[in-house]
């Protein structure tokens, strides 16, 4: 009796976690389907990143693709900044909002929406991190919709129609950070 017992828990425990393991890395396809998959910036990187864009108390900033929100969480908390993060994936706007709730993070709006339909005016600083074919969507509009002045910071990849507005370059391995000004 025991022994069916122990088996059958057994048994649960290996489903629940090849329901998890399915629904991780489905997201993570979804993520990849619609622009970009899911990787991080370096949170030891962050700081260094935003500092460069000139990130100030009171700035409004924007994060296209936020993934788990850590770069709009660092942007409110350490900057003083407003911030508004932007995520196709459920799983991943779940994941942001119980980041910031878990560390106290208050002044972050995180909104599940795609980028192409995201209101890209009103910004002082906006941060990416996406990937070619998806930033190409996105340029015509950074371009028209931005206010004069405002600061775009693409992680890793380069924004093609920005190049004569590049203002800055932060070394990176494996990427590089570009950072462009309206
Ligand atoms: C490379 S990750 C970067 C995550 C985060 N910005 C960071 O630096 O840690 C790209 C993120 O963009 C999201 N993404 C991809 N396509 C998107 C779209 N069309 N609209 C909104 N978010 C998208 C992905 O789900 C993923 O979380």
């Amino acid at each position: 009796m025991m022994g069916i017992v122990l088996y059958l828990g057994l048994y649960i425990l290996v489903l629940i976690f090849l329901f998890i393991a399915i629904v991780y890395i489905s997201s993570l396809f979804y993520s990849l389907l619609k622009g970009a998959p899911y990787v991080p910036t370096r949170t030891l990187l962050i700081r260094d990143i935003l500092k460069r864009s000139g990130l100030k108390k009171g700035m409004r900033f924007l994060e296209l693709g936020c993934g788990d929100g850590r770069v709009v969480s660092i942007a409110v908390s350490d900057f003083g900044a407003t911030g508004k993060g932007i995520e196709i994936n459920p799983m991943l706007v779940a994941t942001a909002r119980i980041r910031t709730w878990l560390n106290r993070v208050d002044g972050v709006e995180l909104v599940r929406e795609d980028v192409q339909h995201t209101e890209l005016k009103g910004w002082n600083v906006i941060f990416l991190y996406l990937f070619p074919a998806l930033i190409e969507k996105l340029q015509s509009r950074l371009l028209k919709e931005c206010a004069r002045g405002t600061v775009i910071i693409s992680h890793g990849f380069r924004i093609p129609a920005l190049e004569s507005r590049l203002f800055d370059t932060r070394p990176g391995t494996p990427y590089k950070t570009y950072y462009y000004r309206i």
